[in-house]
């Protein structure tokens, strides 16, 4: 018996090669329910990438104990206003945590809390965040190019997309004289 094994995940950086990897591609026509500015949102080809997820999944969905590693890309661009941007979620079992590393572009982590509270953080190449349990997470390309961070999560966390998709988060982040700017949903 060979005691000694050779790895069959690799990490570009930007990208996982490796036989258990899963990709999602979200484009405009995905994501209907999550830009303010729906006129601006209807004038753009729907078939138009917004981000990409590459995510490694080495034991089942829902495994206690278990972790999922990932990496998005969110392409620049906006919406009217309001940048591109992933879909949000909050974890199914709400405390759960997660951390996000940011490998390369500019980009922007917003964090809401239950009670709807909405912050934002910078995420530049190289910066850590820890997005605490009960907080739900989104983030946004806020540069000229690719914004691409890797992600660490519990495998039984889960995906509540549904309750971002109906309720929003309570504020959004727009381009306002060139600057990102955090403002009230209206
Ligand atoms: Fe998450």
């Amino acid at each position: 018996m060979n005691l000694i094994a050779t790895p069959s995940l690799f990490s570009t950086g930007q990208h996982l090669q490796g036989k258990e990897i899963e990709r999602i591609s979200r484009r405009i026509k995905d994501l209907e329910s999550i830009f303010s500015d729906k006129k601006a949102y209807a004038a753009l080809d729907a078939e138009r990438v917004v981000y990409e997820v590459e995510s490694y999944l080495p034991v089942p969905n829902n495994t206690e104990g278990g972790l999922f590693y990932g990496i998005t890309t969110i392409k620049p661009g906006t919406v009217g206003n309001e940048y591109f941007m992933t879909k949000g979620h909050f974890h199914s079992i709400r405390n759960r945590a997660e951390i996000y590393f940011t490998v390369s572009g500019e980009g922007m982590l917003l964090l809401m809390d239950e009670k709807r509270q909405t912050r934002a953080e910078k995420m530049t190449p190289g910066s850590v965040h820890y997005i605490h349990a009960n907080t739900a997470h989104r983030t946004a390309n806020t540069g000229d190019v690719d914004f691409i961070f890797s992600a660490v999560w519990p495998a039984d966390a889960g995906h509540d997309y549904d309750t971002i998709a109906r309720h929003g988060f309570s504020k959004i982040l727009v381009k306002q004289n060139g600057t990102p700017t955090l403002i009230d949903r209206s």
